[in-house]
């Protein structure tokens, strides 16, 4: 059905803003006290991957799949502790960068809303004062 409206990926503006989406949103989460932790020094290869990833999960060219093959992301997330207020806290980086990217509030719903569930199904472990 997505198909006969168009995709989000042509709608928010492909490539560009997927990029500037990318940009906006690493700095956030190398700056978060919960995120941090989680990713390596150099974020270059992790933004190169995200980028391929949204592109296709959005609706664009199948560029993550293309290389990495299928993207099992619940699984490639496993070795990660993601609690749930790391997955609160990876969205909130995630409407800061849409805002900075310079995506429209609507727009910027629409992708947060598709966001949200794979954020919450990658949740694997409670956050520590509950556990
Ligand atoms: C729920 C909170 C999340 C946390 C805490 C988190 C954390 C991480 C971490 C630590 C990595 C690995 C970085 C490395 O290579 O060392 C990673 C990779 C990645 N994440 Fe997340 N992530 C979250 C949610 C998401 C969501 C919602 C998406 C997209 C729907 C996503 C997409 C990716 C992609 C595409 C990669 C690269 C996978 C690869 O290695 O091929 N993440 N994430």
């Amino acid at each position: 059905m997505q198909q006969a409206y168009g995709t989000l990926y042509e709608a928010i503006g492909g490539a560009p803003m997927i990029r500037r989406i990318v940009e906006a949103f690493y700095p956030k989460v190398k700056e978060h006290p919960l995120l941090a932790p989680l990713f390596p020094e150099d974020i270059r290869p992790v933004m190169e991957k995200q980028y391929m990833f949204l592109t296709q999960f959005f609706g664009g060219p199948p560029l993550y799949s293309d290389v990495y093959g299928h993207p099992m992301m619940r699984a490639r997330h496993l070795k990660f502790p993601i609690t749930p207020k790391r997955a609160d806290a990876w969205l909130d980086c995630m409407r800061r960068a849409l805002d900075e990217a310079g995506l429209s509030p609507e727009l910027a719903a629409l992708v947060l809303d598709r966001l949200s569930g794979p954020a919450h199904h990658f949740v694997n472990t409670v956050d520590e004062e509950e556990g």
